[in-house]
Formats: structure tokens, C-alpha cells, sequence
């Protein structure tokens, strides 16, 4: 009985799905974007994440009290700065480009160039690096010990006598499952609504699918095959003009552990090279989502191009040019687009973005002086 009732059902779903596919098909390789993954060892509750949200907007886990996870990532700036380089903790300017958060629960490996596995370990590089939060692990414990409300809501989520930084990390990371956008025109598209999309849109996600080929690279229902490229982004115009930035950038060379000559005369992000020491790799980056990019202008891993308009039209020259030019991907060629064409592709990846994330900014709870013995 119940093989019947699915053999009918399969019957009437293919014939849909032929119907759909004969009138508008949908390309192969794209999908709509379904629940992200939750890890097992941390599981999502309300507590949690309320939790996660206020330590998120709280600059409490960072060096100096003011440089939170909030201020480099900004809901009304797309949860990210909207400058090409973003600034750093005070004293150091940042090197590369704030990145969104909204949909970063669904990356296997985070950063421009996939150095952290989960967004667990990715707060904790967060809070504690030197260019971004520069906050220290018995210093924020302390802080927090000092909300009372941090005190109840540590105790109820994690069973802390003392708040422990590390389930501060797996709070923020739970909030961030909860930023996540999957009802965007093209979901709703891929999912059988034909009006999801205008005209221009589904010239434009043909191209994207087809003569441009975004797509054997920005694929799936994430937009990202997440391997890493070098696309050609020129170096960042603003560092042989900036100590501030030659001097970030040293540090980070040395932190990450690069060859002598490298740190004295690299000029140029050399990415993924941070990670596996590889040549080859020098000038590779993760292949970044295109699900909200309506909201986070400027784009790159050092915000070189301003407009989307400006990363197609980079792309239709065949990308651009870098120090480790060796390393260029070859599926980066010049696409001979019209500029009709180029416009539609534009309204296509617009089309990956919803309504903007804008939630009420939640109270911070202030801090008390601990109760002594005999309160
Ligand atoms: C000083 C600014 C600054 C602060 C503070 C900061 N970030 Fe970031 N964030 C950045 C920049 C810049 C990047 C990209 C860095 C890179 O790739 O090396 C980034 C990347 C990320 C990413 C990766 C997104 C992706 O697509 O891979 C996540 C997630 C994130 N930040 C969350 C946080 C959290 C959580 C905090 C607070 C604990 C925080 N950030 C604090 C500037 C900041
Ligand atoms: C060879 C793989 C590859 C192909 C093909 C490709 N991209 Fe990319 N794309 C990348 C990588 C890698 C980056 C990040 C580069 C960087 O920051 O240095 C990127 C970045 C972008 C960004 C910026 C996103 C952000 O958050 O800053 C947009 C938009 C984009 N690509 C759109 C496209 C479009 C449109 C096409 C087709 C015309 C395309 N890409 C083709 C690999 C690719």
C-alpha cells in the first residue's frame, strides 16, 4: 500500500518538475538553501542564543571594552564595515575586508581564507587577535563574572559557577546559526515559484549558469564550491601609502608564521599560502557566498571593487592582476559580455539577497561589584 502511495507520488512529482523544467528550467548545480547544520556538541536552545546575541553586540570580550564583535560587523553595514579594509583594534588597522555574517553558518571553513573550522573556534580568533577584538581569556572571564546577568545566564545554559570563555565562544556561535537568510527571490525561485524571478534575473541566471560560468565556482545552494582561487585581485592601493598598514601587515606575516624574505618584501595577501605554505596556494581565497552581497559593498578580500556592477565588470576583463600571477585560475578569462548583459547578471545576484537583517539592538546588562562572603 505505502509503495503505491509513493510510486504515485513519484509519478506526479517527475511530471511537475518535467512541466517546470520544460518552461523555465532551472540549471543544474544551483539549489535553494535549506536549515544550516548545528554540531552535535553544540546544540541550539532560545537561552543560548539570547545569550549568544547580547555577548555578540556586548564589546565586553574585547581588550579595550569597545571593539566587540558588533562594531566590525554592523547589521546596518550588511553585519560587516562598509570600507575596503576594515579598521582594527586601536593602535592597528585591519588587512583585509570585514566579511559578513549573515549565512557563515553554512562555510565548512571561515575568513577569506578558510584559516578556522567552525564558528566556535573562529570567536575565539576573533575576540583574541591583536588586529580585531585583542581581548584576554582571564580578563574576560573576570568581566563577565561581574554581570550578574551573565553570572544567571551562564549558570542556566552551562551549568559555569564562573563563566568560561569558551561556552562565551559557543554562545555567539549558536546566535550566529540564527543569522541566516534562505527566502530570497532566487530560493524561492529554485523552489518552483516561476515569478520569483524578473525577465532580466532569469537572463541573468543563464548567464551565470552558462556563457559567464560563475558558476564552476559559485555553486550550490550557498553560491560557493568553498576551494579556493586566485581571481587576480590587485593588491590594496592604500598600503605603500600607510605605515599603519605595513606595520599590521608584518605582524600578521610573522604571526603566521611566513619566510624571512617574504616578510620583509611581500606587499600582496598571499591567502591561502598562510595556511599551507604552498606557492602554489599564494593568492588563493575561499570563494566567498553571493547571498546578501546587495548589502555588503565593497566586495573582495580587500574591498577593492566598490559595485556589483564593478566585480562583473571585473570579471568580463578576465579578472585583474597580482603579485603571484602564476597562481591565476584559468577558469578566469575574458567573457566578452555586452553591457546589457552585464546589467543582467548584476540583477541576478541581486536576486540572492532578501529583505536586510536589521533586529532590535538588545540591552546590554551592566556590571556590579561581585558580592562578598556573607551577602
Ligand atoms: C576589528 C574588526 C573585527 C572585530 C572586532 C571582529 N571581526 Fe569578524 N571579521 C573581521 C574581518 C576583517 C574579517 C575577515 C578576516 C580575514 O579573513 O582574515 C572577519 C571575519 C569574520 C567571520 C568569517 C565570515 C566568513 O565568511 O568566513 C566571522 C564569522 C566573524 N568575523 C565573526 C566575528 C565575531 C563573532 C566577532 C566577535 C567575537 C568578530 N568577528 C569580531 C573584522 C572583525
Ligand atoms: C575560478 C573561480 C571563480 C569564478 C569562475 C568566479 N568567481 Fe567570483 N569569486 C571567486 C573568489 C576566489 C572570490 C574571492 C576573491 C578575492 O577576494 O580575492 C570571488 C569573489 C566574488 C564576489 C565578491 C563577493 C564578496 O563578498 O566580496 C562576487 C560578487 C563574485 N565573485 C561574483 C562572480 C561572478 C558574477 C562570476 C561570473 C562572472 C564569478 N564570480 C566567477 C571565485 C570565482
Amino acid at each position: 500500500m505505502t509503495r503505491i502511495t509513493i510510486t504515485a507520488l513519484t509519478v506526479a512529482t517527475l511530471a511537475a518538475g518535467a512541466a517546470l523544467a520544460e518552461d523555465n528550467p532551472r540549471p543544474e548545480g544551483l539549489a535553494a538553501l535549506g536549515p544550516p547544520p548545528i554540531p552535535a556538541d553544540n546544540p541550539m536552545t532560545p537561552e543560548k542564543v539570547a545569550l549568544g546575541e547580547k555577548l555578540f553586540f556586548d564589546p565586553i570580550l574585547s581588550g579595550n571594552y569597545v571593539m566587540g564583535c558588533a562594531a566590525c560587523h554592523e547589521p546596518a553595514a550588511g553585519w560587516a564595515v562598509q570600507a575596503p579594509i576594515s579598521f582594527g583594534y586601536p593602535g592597528t588597522t585591519h588587512w583585509r575586508n570585514s566579511q559578513t555574517i549573515i549565512n557563515s553558518a553554512y562555510y565548512g571553513k571561515l575568513f577569506w581564507a578558510g584559516a578556522s573550522g567552525s564558528l566556535e573556534h573562529q570567536a575565539r580568533s576573533a575576540a583574541r587577535g591583536g588586529v580585531a577584538g585583542n581581548g584576554e581569556d582571564d580578563m574576560m572571564e573576570s568581566r563577565l563574572a561581574f554581570v550578574p546577568e551573565y553570572r544567571e545566564a551562564f549558570r542556566e545554559v552551562f551549568g559555569d559557577d564562573w563563566p568560561s570563555v569558551r561556552h562565551a565562544y559557543m554562545a555567539i556561535a549558536a546566535y550566529q546559526r540564527t543569522l541566516v537568510q534562505t527566502d530570497t527571490p532566487f530560493d524561492n525561485y529554485m523552489r518552483g515559484d516561476d515569478d520569483a524571478l524578473t525577465e532580466q534575473q532569469k537572463r541573468g541566471l543563464d548567464l551565470f549558469a552558462g556563457k559567464a560560468n560563475c558558476i564552476a565556482c559559485h555553486s550550490g545552494p550557498l553560491l560557493s564550491n568553498e576551494a579556493y582561487y586566485n581571481t587576480g585581485v590587485p593588491p590594496y592601493d592604500g598600503w605603500d601609502s600607510d605605515p599603519i598598514a605595513q606595520i599590521t601587515f608584518r605582524f600578521e606575516l610573522y604571526a603566521k608564521g611566513s619566510t624571512e624574505e617574504m616578510y620583509r618584501t611581500t606587499k600582496d595577501d598571499p591567502g591561502l599560502y598562510f595556511r599551507t605554505k604552498q606557492k602554489a596556494d599564494k593568492g588563493k581565497f575561499r570563494v566567498p557566498s553571493l547571498r546578501y552581497t546587495k548589502y555588503t559593498f565593497p566586495y573582495m578580500h580587500n574591498g577593492m571593487l566598490e559595485t556589483l556592477r564593478d566585480v562583473v565588470v571585473f570579471y568580463n576583463n578576465g579578472g585583474g592582476e597580482n603579485e603571484f600571477a602564476e597562481n591565476k585560475s584559468e577558469l578566469i578569462q575574458p567573457l566578452g559580455l555586452s553591457d546589457a548583459e552585464i546589467d543582467d547578471l548584476v540583477a541576478f545576484i541581486e536576486s540572492l539577497s532578501g529583505e536586510e537583517i536589521l533586529p532590535d539592538i538588545p540591552d546590554i546588562p551592566a556590571m556590579e561589584p561581585l558580592p562578598t562572603a556573607g551577602n
